[in-house]
C-alpha cells in the first residue's frame, strides 16, 4: 500500500496500491519499516510550491527500513542492511529533484542518503532522527559554532528539533536558555538540558531582564519577528547568530543583518556523517528523542498522523508503523 497523496487536504491523501519502485542507478531499494512525520507534511497542505515536488506524490521524508535491493553501482549498503534516511531534495540536497517517498512499503533511495543503522538503536529511534538530527547538527555546530561556554538560546524547546538543540547545545558544554509553553513546560524539563525555561505564556522572553548578550540564537518556534524582538531587547550580542529554522522571510545572506555576524533562515542539507553522529550519540544515551504517538499503516492511521502534525501541538515525534 502506498500513499498517493494529496493536492490541498488531508480529504484528499488516499492510501493506494502502486507499483513498486524500479531500481535507479545509484539507488537502494529499501522495505520501509517506520517512518516518521516532519512538519514538511504541513507544507504540503499549504501547497507550497516546493522545487521539484509535482502531485500527486507519495509524502514523508524520513523512514528507517531493510535493504532488499541495489544497483549495480552501489559499494556503500548491501542486501540485508538496516538503514536510515532523510530523502531531502531541492534546497536541502540540490542533487535530487524528488522528495519524500517515506510513507510507503518501498522507496528507492539515492544510496548514498542512507546511513547503516546502528544495532542497538530501533527501527523507531532511527526513523525519528534524520530530518530532526541533521537540523539539529548542523544549526548547532556548522552555522551556531556553538562550544563550551556558548550562551544558547532556542526558541521552542519543545518543538522536536528544539528538543534536540537544546540537548546537544548541553552535551557541547554550552549554557542553554529555552523557551516552552505551560503545558510544555515539564516536557522540556525531562531533558536535564536547559539551565533555564522560560514560560512564554507568562513572560515574554524577550522583555525579561536575564535574558541578553546570547551569542547564537536558534529559532525553532512558529513565533513571528522574533529577529528584531531579540535586536531590540539586547537579547543577541553585538557579533553573535541568529539562525532561524522556520521563516524563509529571513534570506538566505547571513551577511545581511549587521550587526550579527550571522543571521540568516538556514535550510539544513544533506548530510550522512550528521546522521551518524546524532544516531551514536542516542545510542550513547546522550540525546532523547522521544515518540508522542504510534499509527497504523491504515487510511485511518494516515489521516490521523497527519491531522496531527497541522495541529502544531506535538510533543515528540509520531510515527507511521509500515511493517513492524
Ligand atoms: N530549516 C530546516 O532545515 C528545518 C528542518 C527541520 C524542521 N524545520 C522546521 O522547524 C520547525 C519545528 O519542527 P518540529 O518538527 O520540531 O516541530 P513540532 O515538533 O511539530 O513542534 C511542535 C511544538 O511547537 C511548540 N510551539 C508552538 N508555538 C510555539 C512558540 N510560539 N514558541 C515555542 N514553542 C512553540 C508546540 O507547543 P506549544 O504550542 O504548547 O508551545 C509544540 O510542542 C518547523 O517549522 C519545521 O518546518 C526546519
Amino acid at each position: 500500500m502506498w500513499i498517493e497523496n494529496p493536492l490541498n487536504s488531508i480529504e484528499e491523501v488516499r492510501l493506494q496500491r502502486i507499483p513498486k519502485p524500479e531500481l535507479k542507478p545509484g539507488h537502494a531499494l529499501v522495505k520501509i519499516m517506520v517512518a516518521a512525520a516532519n512538519p514538511t507534511e504541513r507544507l504540503v497542505f499549504a501547497a507550497l510550491p516546493l522545487p521539484g515536488w509535482s502531485f500527486p506524490t507519495v509524502c514523508g521524508v524520513d523512514f528507517s527500513g531493510v535493504v532488499e535491493g541495489v544497483s549495480d553501482d552501489v559499494k556503500n549498503v548491501q542486501v540485508g542492511d538496516a538503514v536510515f534516511a532523510v530523502n531531502w531534495s531541492s534546497g536541502h540536497d540540490d542533487s535530487a529533484p524528488v522528495i519524500g517517498g517515506a510513507f510507503a512499503e518501498y522507496i528507492s533511495i539515492a544510496a548514498y542518503k542512507l546511513s547503516k543503522k546502528p544495532e542497538a538503536l530501533s527501527f523507531e529511534q532511527a526513523a525519528s532522527l534524520g530530518c530532526i538530527g541533521v537540523t539539529a547538527f548542523q544549526s548547532v555546530i556548522d552555522v551556531g559554532g556553538v562550544s563550551r561556554g556558548t550562551k544558547l538560546l532556542v526558541l521552542g524547546g519543545s518543538t522536536a528539533v528544539g528538543s534536540l538543540v537544546i540537548q546537544l547545545g548541553k552535551h557541547l558544554g554550552a549554557h542553554v536558555v529555552t523557551t516552552a509553553s505551560t503545558r510544555a513546560f515539564s516536557y522540556v524539563e525531562q531533558f536535564n538540558a536547559a539551565d533555564k525555561i522560560i514560560n512564554y505564556n507568562e513572560k515574554k522572553w524577550d522583555e525579561n531582564a536575564e535574558v541578553k548578550d546570547f551569542d547564537v540564537i536558534i529559532d525553532c518556534s512558529p513565533e513571528k519577528g522574533t529577529l528584531a524582538k531579540a535586536l531590540a531587547g539586547g537579547v543577541v550580542r553585538t557579533g553573535g547568530k541568529y539562525i532561524n529554522l522556520t521563516d524563509f522571510s529571513y534570506g538566505f545572506d547571513p551577511t545581511a543583518h549587521p550587526p550579527l555576524s550571522w543571521a540568516a533562515f538556514y535550510p539544513a542539507h544533506q548530510d550522512t556523517a550528521n546522521q551518524d553522529f546524532i544516531a551514536d550519540l542516542v545510542v550513547k544515551g546522550k540525546l532523547r528523542i522521544p515518540v508522542e504517538s504510534r499509527f497504523p499503516f491504515t487510511q485511518e492511521g494516515v489521516t490521523d498522523l497527519l491531522q496531527k502534525m497541522l495541529g502544531g501541538k506535538s510533543l515528540g515525534k509520531n510515527l507511521l508503523l509500515i511493517s513492524q
